[in-house]
């Protein structure tokens, strides 16, 4: 409470700032562009899934912030690029882009076929490729803007039975060095965020017994919240963060130590 008995107002540090998220509609994604539009910006959903626009309607009315979605598959080029041009179009410039659309298809390499290699590439990293390609000459030319992809633990540490996924969240994070060093003269500033083991969709597959073995393996002993990736992500995006560029910020709870 304020001194006037109101609550007080929550600081907007990226007030006039325009974010887009992909794979925004649930889970990560979706934690990660709420929390945006609370600490200020437009924010724009991009999925494959309509729920993205039940995502965008929940963020306008608790942020009373402008939204919008756009369904799309950032792993096709033309859609990509159509996505970015509907969101400034709808919103203004793209100073934040969130790289956070992401698959999985599990299995042993020598059970694992040509399809899933290519699809789990073909989202999460090929993806992020075309996103930033799309959203960065505006950056460019503005002299602002910060990227972030959402990489993995197990891009760091790699992981049995992921060999495809592994490799994409690698990938990730040689791309956001490579990228934060073409583009930092322009002051756009490029990083990655590593999850462990966060409560989403994408994790609530695993049985008891499985949890129970993560839990011993991360020194915090817990599963994550999206809300704890969406605190770094928000902090990467905005200017506390204006000369840090290049680095991977693991939220895992210390499981990558
Ligand atoms: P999720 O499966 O709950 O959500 C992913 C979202 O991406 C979905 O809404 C889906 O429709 C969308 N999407 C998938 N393919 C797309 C495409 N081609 N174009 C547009 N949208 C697409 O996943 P979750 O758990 O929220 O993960 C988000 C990100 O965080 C992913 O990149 C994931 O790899 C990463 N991550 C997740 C961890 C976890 O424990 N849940 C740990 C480490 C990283």
């Amino acid at each position: 409470m304020n001194e006037c008995g109101g609550r007080a107002a929550r600081p907007t540090p990226l007030e006039d700032r325009v974010a887009l998220v992909t794979g925004g509609a649930r889970g990560i994604g979706r934690a990660i562009a709420l929390r945006l539009a609370e600490d200020g910006a437009r924010v724009a959903v991009i999925d494959l899934s309509d729920t993205g626009a039940q995502t965008a309607r929940e963020i306008e009315e608790t942020t009373g912030r402008a939204t919008t979605f756009v369904k799309a598959d950032i792993s096709k080029e033309p859609e990509a690029r159509a996505a970015v041009a509907a969101v400034e179009t709808a919103l203004g410039p793209v100073d934040i882009l969130v790289n956070n659309a992401g698959i999985t298809r599990d299995g042993l390499i020598l059970v694992m076929d040509e399809g899933d290699w290519d699809a789990v590439l073909a989202v999460n990293l090929k993806g992020a490729f075309l996103m930033s390609k799309a959203v960065l000459r505006g950056m460019i030319r503005r002299r602002r803007g910060s990227i972030i992809s959402i990489s993995s633990v197990v891009g760091r540490r790699g992981n049995a039975g992921q060999v495809n996924y592994s490799a994409a969240k690698a990938g990730l994070i040689g791309l956001t060095k490579s990228l934060a060093r073409e583009v930092a003269s322009r002051d756009v500033r490029v990083n990655a965020v590593a999850p462990g083991y966060i409560e989403t969709d994408m994790t609530a597959a695993l049985d008891e017994p499985a949890r129970n073995a993560i839990m011993k393996q991360v020194p915090l002993g817990r599963i994550g919240t999206p809300e704890a990736v969406a605190d770094a992500v928000a902090f990467l995006a905005g200017d506390s963060a204006s000369f840090i560029t290049g680095v991977v910020l693991p939220v895992d709870g210390g499981l990558g130590i």
